[in-house]
């Protein structure tokens, strides 16, 4: 069992930095033009999504979690909202280019080959189409063995400063990049009700689970006050893809 399962059998709904009530804010201070096509990627078990679509946007969502897509698909049932949910890999996003208006994402990219992540939401944006990605960033120095324990844990791949991750994304070709919001905390998470929350039964019975658990309270006692995060907003290129 992983890091990713542990928060499935907990249906955590907003397993990001600041919860659900940042990601509402944030939603807020974009005014995303309704009827938008969003593309949320690492969407989890399908709170965000589910969200955007009661809001009127088109949205598609994609997990690699067979766990979180199947509570997802559940969620959007109870709160019979549309979200086409896909199970996919952000390095091998199943569409074609220059599709969505906005590609959302909060707290996946770290878990995953930055390089290729960064091409694929690119590739599959619209030109000048908005990617919006919050991450858990590096606010002090780290050490190797922070490194090596926060892979080992949570499958963290990256860990890097909000200036780098600027770079990267104007690397990766992205325009207009720009940091929209920078803590450095962590912010709480999962303070707030999520009504159609699904927790596996008997979680709590299983002793690799409490011992997971324990590992996260020591690891983010030990590191949590050299992470943050970061909120950064970029614009794909102008200039139209063509396809192969
Ligand atoms: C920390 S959770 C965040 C979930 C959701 N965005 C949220 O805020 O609640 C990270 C999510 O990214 C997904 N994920 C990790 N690596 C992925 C990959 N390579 N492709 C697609 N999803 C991935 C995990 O399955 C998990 O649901």
């Amino acid at each position: 069992m992983d890091y990713h399962d542990m928060l499935a059998r907990l249906g955590e709904g907003s397993a990001h930095p600041g919860g659900f009530l940042a990601t509402l804010k944030l939603l807020d201070s974009l005014s995303l033009p309704v009827g938008s096509h969003i593309l949320e990627i690492g969407c989890g078990t399908g709170r965000t999504a589910c969200y955007l679509a009661k809001s009127g946007y088109q949205v598609t969502a994609i997990d690699l979690h067979r766990n979180m897509l199947d509570k997802a698909v559940r969620r959007a049932r109870q709160e019979r909202v549309d979200v086409r949910f896909i199970q996919a890999d952000v390095a091998a996003l199943p569409f074609p280019e220059n599709h969505f208006d906005v590609v959302f994402v909060e707290s996946v990219t770290i878990f995953t080959p930055w390089r290729s992540a960064l091409a694929e939401y690119r590739r599959v944006l619209k030109p000048a189409g908005l990617l919006v990605d919050r991450e858990m960033v590096l606010s002090g120095s780290k050490t190797e063995l922070m490194s090596r324990r926060l892979k080992q844990f949570y499958g963290i791949r990256t860990l890097a400063t909000a200036t780098a991750w600027r770079k990267r994304l104007k690397q990766c070709g992205f325009t207009k990049v720009e940091v929209k919001e920078h803590s450095r905390s962590m912010g709480k998470w999962g303070v707030d009700h999520d009504p159609h929350r699904e927790m596996d039964m008997n979680w709590f019975e299983d002793e690799r689970m409490q011992r997971m658990s324990l590992t996260n309270d020591r690891l983010l006692a030990k590191y949590g006050k050299k992470l943050g995060y970061a909120v950064f907003a970029a614009r794909a290129p102008l200039e139209v893809k063509k396809e192969k």
